[in-house]
């Protein structure tokens, strides 16, 4: 009757059919036989599972049918398995599916009481998990060592214990004065095992009014098929469990990595206008201010939104991040505020809003100035009143997030234009950042390459360790259109190209060739270009040597008189490059 002797059964079965078929079939063609192999694995793999599932809930309704006690008709038996079945899936809380489980027993078989104990590996005690017709005190009591009364003795042993007349066995610990009010009826006490595994992990047991022509075997089959059922919930609840603990550990981890990310310490930058920025960031991120953040394409106005959020006592709550232009009106609407079921066709269901996700977070609107004349006018209504409906709604939805918005466009001109709402925009502006292009901070460029130079170097396994002189003049000659995305590509572009140790001119986008060109004024000669390298590659080798001429001389496969003679050719001072 155990699920261990189902599936033997089950593998005999599977292992007639198995061997009929590969008789005959091997027979008919050798050829197909590698295939037909893994074929036969496959489907044999299949029916053992059917098998076992059919064996077992034909094993079931077999001992339904064959029993004729604990309850009298057969469909109450029927129906108790359908109120497992129902408990089982109706939550993955364990505790609530085992008092369901006992509710069920209670209803179908009557028990005097039922309880369902747990062994704590840990503390090696027996603890009730759940009880029916139990006082909560009287749980509180029921606690039994491994081997200690009926409870741990089967426990310990594995092996079920049927008691057909409690008053009469001295085993019973009463350790929850439970059982004073059964005085002078029969009362018989099954306990039987809860295995995982092979292994006991804790005891199903009932107290049962004994009536005329009970049939103790027949009871006591019906509980262990129970207890096999209780087994995969606590395993299908430790599952859960664990699989929950470990989210909301990655949760925490990911959450403290993004706080270290976006630090303000974490971003690059000592011109003055960035020093301002950090100022203004420490500032307005305790608060709950609104913020906007304005700068052109690149200029980090993102990470600014997210240094706010992380460095405010909201940083261990949401922070969702809205992209404005991405969606059209109505669905960005119904993003923003959510909607109710049938609010519109293809809302068949009722959705949660950002600005309800973001609660006691952030909410960061990316691209405001794009924002639609009627969103405008919600918008305003939150930020004014902090509520809103879902679309379709009309319950107000108070709101407690602060909003963060961005924008690359002029809303002075926009409002001009009749395009950005006046009072929209005062709303908004009560604590501006602006970011400046990086061709206004320049004092940066070689600071943010060289962060980049690492980053990408470590993704990518390499050992870069420089950027050469003309790449560096040619890096911060640049005028930088896309600001520090831009800067960030084309490091990572150069290093994907660079083989050696040193970022070289060629490495870099053709934006940046060209820049260098035109700065000369006209086309160079190759004679010149031929130079250029070669400076370019006596500089590096001085620099690699601390300045010292033998050295670079050595790598460079020249004299050292040549090498002096280049040197001062070329105007190069070894003595600054050491
Ligand atoms: N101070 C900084 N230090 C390091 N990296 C930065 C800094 N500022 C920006 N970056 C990086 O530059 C890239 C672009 O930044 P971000 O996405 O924040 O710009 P943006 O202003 O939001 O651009 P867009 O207007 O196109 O949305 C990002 O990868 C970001 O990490
Ligand atoms: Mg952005």
């Amino acid at each position: 009757m155990t699920i261990k002797h189902n599936f033997d059964r089950s593998i005999t079965v599977a292992a007639l059919i198995f061997n009929a078929g590969m008789t005959s079939r091997i027979r008919h063609s050798a050829k197909m036989l590698p295939i037909f192999c893994l074929k036969c694995v496959v489907s044999v793999g299949i029916i053992i599972t059917k098998l076992y599932f059919l064996d077992f809930q034909l094993q079931f309704c077999m001992f339904l049918a064959d029993r004729n006690d604990m309850t009298t008709k057969p469909s109450k038996e029927v129906q108790l398995l359908a109120d497992l079945a129902k408990a089982f899936a109706d939550s993955l809380d364990l505790e609530l599916t085992l008092k369901a489980i006992l509710k069920s027993l209670d209803t179908h078989v009557k028990l005097q009481k039922g309880t369902i104990t747990l062994l704590n590996p840990e503390t090696e005690t027996i603890n009730i998990k759940v009880a029916h017709g139990l006082s909560e005190e009287s749980k509180e009591l029921g606690i039994y060592k491994i081997g200690e009364g009926i409870t741990g003795t089967v426990v310990q042993t594995g092996k079920e214990i049927i008691v057909p007349d409690i008053s009469r066995d001295n085993r019973f610990l009463h350790r929850t004065h439970s059982r004073k009010e059964t005085a002078g009826k029969q009362i018989a006490f099954y306990c039987v095992p809860i295995k995982l595994e092979g292994k006991t992990i804790g005891t199903l047991s009932v107290d049962r009014q004994v009536k005329k022509g009970d049939d103790f075997e027949a009871n006591l089959n019906l509980l262990n098929v129970i207890a096999t059922m209780v087994a995969q919930a606590v395993k299908l609840n430790k599952l859960v469990e664990s699989d929950k603990r470990q989210l909301s550990e990655e949760n925490l981890r990911l959450r403290q990595e993004l706080r270290t990310h976006f630090n303000i310490d974490n971003m690059v930058g000592t011109s003055n206008a960035i020093k301002e920025v950090y100022r203004l960031i420490e500032q307005v991120a305790e608060s709950n201010a609104t913020v906007l953040i304005r700068g052109e394409s690149g200029t980090g106005k993102d990470l600014v939104a997210h240094a706010v959020h992380y460095n405010s006592q909201r940083a261990n709550k949401p922070f969702i991040k809205v992209n404005c232009t991405a969606l059209p009106e109505t669905l960005l609407e119904s993003e923003l505020f959510g909607h109710e079921k049938g609010a519109f066709t293809g809302a068949t269901e009722k959705k949660i809003g950002r600005f309800e996700r973001a609660g006691g977070g952030t909410i960061f609107l990316d691209e405001i100035g794009d924002f639609s004349m009627n969103l405008q006018v919600k918008l305003l209504r939150v930020i004014q009143f902090r509520e809103f409906e879902r679309v379709g709604g009309g319950e107000t939805i108070k709101s407690n997030v602060r909003i963060i918005v961005a924008t690359n466009k002029n809303l002075e001109e926009q409002i001009k234009e009749k395009l950005f709402r006046e009072d929209l925009y005062y709303r908004i502006n009560v604590f501006p950042i602006f970011l400046p292009p990086l061709r206004e901070r320049k004092d940066d460029i070689m600071l943010m390459a060289d962060y980049f130079l690492e980053k990408f170097s470590k993704e990518n396994n390499k050992r870069i360790t420089r950027i050469s002189t003309p790449a560096i003049e040619m890096l911060t000659s640049y005028h930088w259109p896309g600001n520090i995305r831009e800067l960030e590509n084309c490091i990572e572009r150069a290093v994907l190209l660079c083989n050696d140790e040193v970022v070289r001119s060629e490495h870099l986008p053709p934006s940046l060739q060209m820049i260098r060109k035109s700065e000369s004024g006209a086309k160079r000669s190759l004679i010149e270009i031929i130079e250029n390298k070669e400076r370019e590659l006596i500089i590096d080798s001085l620099k690699k040597f601390a300045g010292r001429q033998r050295k670079a001389a050595e790598e460079l496969g020249l004299t050292e008189r040549i090498l002096g003679y280049k040197i001062k050719k070329y105007g190069i001072f070894p003595k600054l490059l050491s």
